[in-house]
């Protein structure tokens, strides 16, 4: 085994597995390249470290100053990605929470020492950034990175994610991965299309007005920043949709590759089946998803155990994402 000097040296190079028992069609390959192998769980360590380096690069922090303060309104994998950075690296992390977070993350962040500041439940992950916007012009000298408009966050994975999949899975006909902040999308959909121009780059959505954690419609009313500087109307070839209780079943079935994955995953993975069921009886195609996260943040949903009908209303009130 390789003998690594930092836990950030093990962000990315994530195994792709073959799990194609579940794809729909014989003549379709299915792999699922495993970001919650990633130290702090998920694919958002690439973005947490990407942006953390870029504000050390153009001197927004700098490196060994102490108590410098981040902010960050988010109870996902972001914040628990960057707390891990921070902690490392010696910064003060700041995250604005709704009260109504599940409680995996809320402790998952206290673990890494993030200060937790609470938001009304009521206003969900938007009153966050809301707060979040108003703390950070009350408090000009804290740093306020914004996965959504960040740059670093799209840049990650064009550096990373993409050349990874290229190198493993050369034979790749379509990449299928969940829209959020579409840092995966952009980051990922453009290498791909410059080294190979005919992949199609399909992005799973949930239902407009229904949340799959991480995942947003763009329907919504709010176009991320980065989606658009890296235009990403063009760069998607299909956007489909997948319902919360399609994620649910879809999380379950991956239990049947040995896969225990956040419902984002299951999300993505019944878009991937959507994909498949449309490919032509005589062609064949490799279809690469992305596992964002394994299971454990998500365990209070009930979601494998419990009646599907109470994890998808459950699921309305409590925030996973
Ligand atoms: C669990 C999970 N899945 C999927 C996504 C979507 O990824 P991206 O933000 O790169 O679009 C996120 C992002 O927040 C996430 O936390």
């Amino acid at each position: 085994m390789t003998r690594f000097s930092s836990v950030l040296d093990l962000i990315g190079g994530t195994p792709i597995v073959d799990v194609s028992s579940l794809s729909p069609k014989s003549n379709v390959t299915i792999l699922a390249k495993l970001e919650g192998r990633n130290p702090a769980g998920s694919v958002k360590d690439r973005v947490a470290l990407s942006m953390v380096d870029a504000a050390e690069r153009d001197g927004v922090l700098i490196a060994g100053k102490p108590d410098q303060i981040l902010l960050e309104p988010s109870s996902g994998n972001t914040g628990i990605a960057l707390a891990m950075v921070c902690r490392l690296r010696g910064y003060r992390l700041k995250v604005v929470l709704p009260t109504n977070v599940s409680p995996e993350r809320r402790q998952l962040l206290q673990a890494w020492g993030a200060e937790i500041i609470d938001s009304p439940g009521s206003e969900g992950s938007n009153g966050a950034v809301r707060l979040a916007q108003s703390l950070s012009a009350e408090n000009p000298d804290w740093v306020f990175l914004y996965q959504y408009a960040n740059p670093a966050n799209p840049e990650a994975h064009y550096r990373t994610t993409g050349p990874e999949i290229l190198a493993d899975v050369p034979e790749i006909t379509h990449f299928v991965a969940g829209l959020g902040t579409s840092g995966t999308l952009m980051g990922v959909g453009r290498y791909l299309k410059e080294h190979r121009p005919d992949v199609q780059i399909w992005a799973v959505e949930p239902p407009s007005g229904e949340m799959v954690d991480g995942l947003r419609n763009l329907d919504d009313g709010y176009i991320p920043p980065i989606f658009l500087d890296n235009h990403g109307e063009d760069l998607l070839d299909r956007k489909v949709v997948v319902r919360p209780r399609e994620s649910i079943e879809w999380t379950r079935r991956y239990t049947e590759v040995g896969l225990f994955v956040g419902l984002s995953s299951g999300a993505i993975m019944a878009g991937a089946v959507k994909c498949a069921n449309l490919i032509p009886d005589d062609e064949t195609a490799t279809i690469v998803t992305m596992v964002c996260d394994d299971g454990w943040k998500y365990l209070s949903t009930g979601a494998w155990s419990d009646d599907i009908d109470d994890v998808v209303e459950r699921a309305k009130k409590i925030i996973y994402f």
